[in-house]
């Protein structure tokens, strides 16, 4: 498998074969630091990481996965780039300076217009329509805890129309997995994906579900997977979002409606469990409530993989590096 040059926008331009070749590289990349190598697979390359929006993970990833391998990054939060300059000067001054572009931020528009004139390979480390570098993520995690991908069933509850909810439908559809939706209908992902990996998993297997009821949602699940009710960009929205999402909360008794004992629970984090942040203590003044999507039972429970999850972040995003770089 030669990935060298390509760009990672979204995982709907990645063949399933693709996506298993990520995963199972991430996999022996991990045994590879685990066992004390040094990397230099990255040696002497630049690598500019580009921030619109807030991120512990991602950043951190990017950062450690490049100095693992002997790359040198720049973390760059305060550019020109859409404010004096088009994103096409931009993109065509740092593909002359850089080996790899990385882009989080509002638009998928963005980060498909770095791709089209930077020249370098770039990688979407999160727009408001899609996640991919987190499913890469989730999907070594699954596989640690179950051996394989296909046929698992992995059931998204919550705001099923963002990011993550695209993401994951597209992961699952493209590896033969079964993917449910459990949320409001006012919140299922939009119609046109949806029918899109429909058409897709006639092909691998999969299969794409959406439901308002949680009860038959969660049955028979192998993966409850949340996010937070708001994503970044969204806030704004808090009180509508507590109001349709509150019975869909995951706690011990959703857990238990799984009827599966080995349930994992995944969460792309930052998640709301508890009330130690800023932002935490602002919803419980004014909503009431001191737990959001997930409650802490369920996140600290034995159940929940979530650390490796974010560990796995940066193992998957040294493989897509490596992969797109050195091939
Ligand atoms: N999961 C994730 O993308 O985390 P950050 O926002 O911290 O990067
Ligand atoms: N849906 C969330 C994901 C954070 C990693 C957001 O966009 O804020």
């Amino acid at each position: 498998m030669n990935l060298k040059g390509r760009h990672l926008l979204t995982l709907k331009d990645f063949t399933p074969a693709e996506i298993h070749y990520l995963v199972d590289y991430a996999a022996e990349l991990k045994l590879k630091k685990k066992s004390g190598e040094v990397g230099a697979l990255l040696k002497g390359k630049n690598i500019v990481l580009i921030f619109e929006k807030a991120s512990t993970r991602t950043r951190c990833a990017f950062e450690v996965a490049a100095f693992d391998e002997g790359a040198n990054v720049t973390f760059l939060t305060n550019s020109q780039m859409g404010k004096k300059e088009s994103i096409e000067d931009t993109a065509n001054v740092l593909g002359r300076f850089y080996d790899g572009i990385e882009f989080r931020g509002f638009k998928q528009e963005t980060v498909q217009l770095l791709a089209k004139y930077s020249g370098v390979p770039v990688w979407n480390g999160l727009t408001d329509l899609y996640h991919p570098t987190q499913v890469l993520a989730d999907m070594l995690t699954i596989q640690e805890n179950f051996g394989n991908l296909k046929g698992r069933r992995l059931v998204y509850v919550g705001d099923a129309r963002n990011n993550m909810g695209n993401s994951l439908m597209i992961g699952c559809s493209k590896l033969g997995m079964h993917f449910v939706a459990v949320a409001p209908k006012i919140l299922f992902p939009e119609e046109g994906l949806v029918e899109e990996m429909k058409t897709l998993c006639e092909t691998t297997g999969g299969s794409v579900t959406l439901t308002d009821d949680i009860k038959t949602g969660v049955k028979d699940a192998d993966v409850i997977y949340t996010d937070v009710w708001v994503s970044m960009g969204e806030e704004d929205q808090m009180a509508e979002r507590i109001k349709l999402l509150l019975p869909y909360q995951v706690n011990m008794d959703m857990i238990k409606a799984t009827g599966n004992d080995q349930v994992i629970f995944l969460h792309c984090l930052p998640a709301f469990h508890d009330l130690e942040t800023s932002v935490a203590q602002e919803v419980k003044e004014k909503f009431g409530i001191s737990e959001m999507e997930v409650t802490n039972e369920v996140f600290r429970s034995r159940h929940s993989v979530v650390f490796d999850e974010a560990e796995n972040r940066m193992h998957t995003i040294k493989a897509v590096m490596c992969a797109s770089l050195v091939g």
